[in-house]
C-alpha cells in the first residue's frame, strides 16, 4: 500500500472521524432536522427517538442506564459539570466546617480537570493533588491516604493522555463508595479503546468525549449515575430544562447521533482495533530502541493504553527534534505558553527532567495507522535523532564514557 504524507499518529489529540459515523449524521443536517424538544410533530419526534437510539448506544458501551447520560459538548464541559456541579451541590456549608468540602485529584491530570478544581479552592473548597511515582499511576492506596472525614469528590482520570498509563479506577470506586464519597473519573481516553462497566467498577461520574473514539468533535457525555447513590448536580448551564435539567439548551442532533453511532462501533471493534494496535506500538517501540540507544518510554510499561507511547531521546533537542521530523503528525513534550516551550508538567510529575521532557514525542495510533505507516515512523525518527546527535557535543562526551553528571561547567 502506498503511503501519503503526512502521517497521523495523533489520535489522543483528536481522531478523524469515522466514515460510517458521518454517513448517519448527514440525514440530520437536512433531512430529519427537528428540535428533539419539540414535541408537536412528526420532525420533533424523529430527532428525539434518533438522540434516544444514541442515548442507549452511548449506555451500552459503558454498561449504564441511558437515563444516566448527559450530552455535552465534549469532556471539557463534561468535567466542569461533573467536578462544579457535585462540589457545589454537595458543599459542606451549614455544618459548621471551616472548608466547603475536600477534593481529591492528581497534579498530572488534564487541564479540564484541574482549572475547574483550582476554581473551587477559590470558593473555599480544599482540593488534595495526589503525586504520582515514576510509572505515573494514582493507586487506590494513594487515595485512602488523602481522604478525610470533609472529603466529598475524588476525581482521577480513567487513562493518562500523554503517557497513556492507567490509573486504578476500580479499586478507587470501591473505596470511594466504602466511604460514601463520589467518584468522578475522566475517562477521554478510555472509553471506546477499553472495556467500561461503571456499575461494576463503582463510578458516579464519568466524562468522555466523540472526537477521541472517531466521532465528531464538539460533542461529549457525562455519565451520572442514578442508583446506589442518586448523583445530584448543579448545573452549570440554566434554561429550558433539558437533560435532566443538568445541562439545559438545544441538543446537537447531528453531533450526537455520530457520538452514538461511534459508540457502537467502538463497542464492536474495539477487541480487534485493540489488539491490532498493541502489535503496531510494539512493533514501533522495538524498532526506536533497537535502533537508539538513551531512549526511554514514559509512564509503566504495562499498565497504559495499548496505541499510545511517550518516548523521550536524549541528547537532542525537542524543537529541532520535531522540526526534522515533519511528516510525522504527532505531540512533543512541550507545552506552548503564551511566550515560552514548558516542559511537559505530566512528564515533570513523573521526574523527568526538562531536557528530557522537552525531546519527547506522544505517538498515538489509531484505527487507520498502518504497519508501513508505522516503519515510515520509525525510520524518520531514527535518521532525524542521529542527524542532531552528531552535532551534540554532549553526545560526544557521552560516548566517550563521561558521566555528564560529574561535568564542572565553566559559567561566564
Ligand atoms: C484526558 C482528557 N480530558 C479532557 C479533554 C478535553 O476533551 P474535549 O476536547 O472533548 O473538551 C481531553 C482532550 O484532549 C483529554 O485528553
Amino acid at each position: 500500500m502506498s503511503l501519503t504524507l503526512p502521517i497521523y499518529m495523533d489520535n489522543a489529540a483528536t481522531t478523524r472521524t469515522d466514515p460510517r459515523v458521518v454517513e448517519k449524521m448527514l440525514p440530520f443536517f437536512t433531512e430529519i432536522y427537528g428540535n428533539s424538544a419539540s414535541r408537536n410533530h412528526a420532525f420533533g419526534w424523529e430527532a428525539e427517538s434518533a438522540v434516544d437510539t444514541a442515548r442507549k448506544q452511548a449506555a451500552s458501551l459503558i454498561g449504564s442506564n441511558p437515563k444516566e447520560i448527559i450530552w455535552t459538548s465534549g469532556s471539557t464541559e463534561s468535567n466542569n459539570l461533573a467536578i462544579k456541579g457535585a462540589a457545589r451541590m454537595y458543599a459542606r456549608s451549614n455544618d459548621g466546617s471551616s472548608s466547603a468540602g475536600h477534593i481529591i485529584t492528581a497534579v498530572h491530570e488534564h487541564k479540564a480537570v484541574l482549572d475547574p478544581c483550582k476554581r473551587l479552592q477559590r470558593e473555599g473548597f480544599d482540593v488534595t493533588y495526589l503525586e504520582p511515582e515514576p510509572d505515573g499511576i494514582i493507586t487506590a492506596e494513594m487515595v485512602r491516604n488523602a481522604m478525610r472525614d470533609d472529603t466529598i469528590l475524588v476525581t482521577i482520570m480513567w487513562a493518562n493522555n500523554e503517557i497513556g498509563t492507567i490509573n486504578e479506577i476500580p479499586q478507587i470506586g470501591a473505596l470511594c463508595h466504602e466511604n460514601d464519597v463520589l467518584l468522578h473519573t475522566d475517562a477521554t481516553q478510555w472509553v471506546g479503546k477499553m472495556p467500561t462497566d461503571v456499575e461494576r467498577d463503582c463510578i458516579d461520574l464519568m466524562s468522555f468525549s466523540a472526537h477521541k473514539m472517531y466521532g465528531p468533535m464538539g460533542v461529549g457525555a457525562l455519565y451520572v449515575r442514578r442508583r446506589r447513590p442518586r448523583v445530584r448536580l448543579e448545573s452549570l448551564i440554566d434554561g429550558g430544562g433539558h437533560e435532566r435539567g443538568m445541562r439545559s439548551g438545544t441538543l446537537n442532533i447531528p453531533g450526537i447521533v455520530g457520538m452514538g453511532a461511534a459508540c457502537q462501533l467502538c463497542q464492536e471493534e474495539m477487541e480487534s482495533d485493540g489488539q491490532r494496535l498493541l502489535e503496531l506500538r510494539t512493533a514501533l517501540e522495538d524498532g526506536l530502541m533497537d535502533q537508539l540507544e538513551v531512549v526511554q518510554i514514559n509512564g509503566d510499561r504495562q499498565k497504559r493504553l495499548p496505541h499510545l507511547t511517550n518516548i523521550s531521546f536524549g541528547f537532542v533537542e525537542g524543537e529541532s527534534l520535531m522540526m526534522g521530523i515533519k511528516d510525522i503528525a504527532c505531540s512533543s513534550g512541550s507545552a506552548c505558553t503564551s511566550a515560552s516551550l514548558e516542559p511537559s508538567y505530566v512528564l515533570k510529575s513523573l521526574g523527568v527532567g526538562d531536557e528530557l521532557a522537552h525531546s519527547s514525542l506522544r505517538l498515538s495510533l489509531g484505527r487507520w495507522s498502518t504497519r508501513e505507516e508505522v516503519d515510515y515512523a520509525i525510520d524518520n525518527i531514527v535518521t532525524a535523532v542521529n542527524h542532531l546527535r552528531s552535532m551534540s557535543p554532549l553526545y560526544d562526551l557521552h560516548k566517550e564514557g563521561i558521566d555528564l553528571s560529574t561535568v564542572q561547567w565553566q559559567s561566564h
